[in-house]
């Protein structure tokens, strides 16, 4: 078996740049890697995720947009999670079930008993060995967010960069209530800090948590 490492954190936390420069480490140390994302990380999921973050689709329920959420990931753990983790990679996924967590249930208010249901479903008894919270206050992410949207051609995948910040403000206490909840899986660490120091944080404290047997040489 492999090791399932996944990545959280707010808008613009700096989640996406760390978890690259994780994926290259590894793949550098001769490390076995598959880096992929939420929602997402194989065509029919990429469908999925063009209608979640389509701008147009404001009128998307709460409940349709959950299990759009559900259906994406259940699509990317048979195709891609499942087989990689069997085949003993370290997989890294930039979000996975603990986002529809902090987003559906705390950001919109969504029983849990509902989304752990779904969630239990999805997964199909996969679950993140370990969890990298970047931990960021949503007014400086959702700076960073709006200005890369900006610079970035292409469709605009901004419905949640539009939501108002008491709705960013509840999904970032919900995963700090998640990563209290779980301590020994979760990894919080402060995003506020340069891209540099913040991935010396990071490499250093997930390295020593990868299973030895993964750990190749070079
Ligand atoms: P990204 O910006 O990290 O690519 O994530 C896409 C958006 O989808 C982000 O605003 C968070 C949101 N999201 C949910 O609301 N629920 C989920 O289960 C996942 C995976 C993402």
């Amino acid at each position: 078996m492999g090791y399932f490492i996944t990545f959280e954190g707010v808008e613009g936390c700096g989640k996406t740049t760390q978890i690259r420069l994780l994926s290259e480490l590894m793949s550098r140390r001769g490390m076995h890697t598959v880096l992929t994302r939420e929602p997402g990380g194989c065509p029919i999921a990429d469908k999925i995720r063009t209608i979640l973050l389509d701008a147009e689709n404001r009128a998307l329920s709460p409940l349709a947009e959950l299990m759009l959420y559900a259906a994406a990931r259940a699509q990317h753990v048979t195709e891609i999670i499942s087989p990689a983790l069997e085949e003993g990679k370290i997989v890294l996924c930039d979000r996975f079930c603990d986002a529809t967590l902090a987003y559906q249930s705390f950001g919109r208010g969504i029983d849990r008993a509902v989304i752990d249901t779904l969630n239990l479903h999805a997964c199909q008894g996969v679950s993140p060995d370990l969890t990298v919270l970047v931990d960021c206050d949503p007014r400086i992410g959702l700076e960073r967010a709006r200005r890369r949207i900006e610079a970035t051609s292409g469709p605009r995948e901004e419905r949640f960069e539009l939501e108002e910040l008491a709705f960013h403000q509840r999904v970032r206490a919900g995963y700090r209530q998640l990563a209290a909840d779980q301590p020994d899986r979760f990894l919080v660490i402060d995003g506020a800090g340069s891209i540099e120091d913040i991935f010396a944080a990071i490499s250093r404290q997930v390295l020593v948590r990868i299973p030895e047997s993964l750990r190749a040489v070079r």
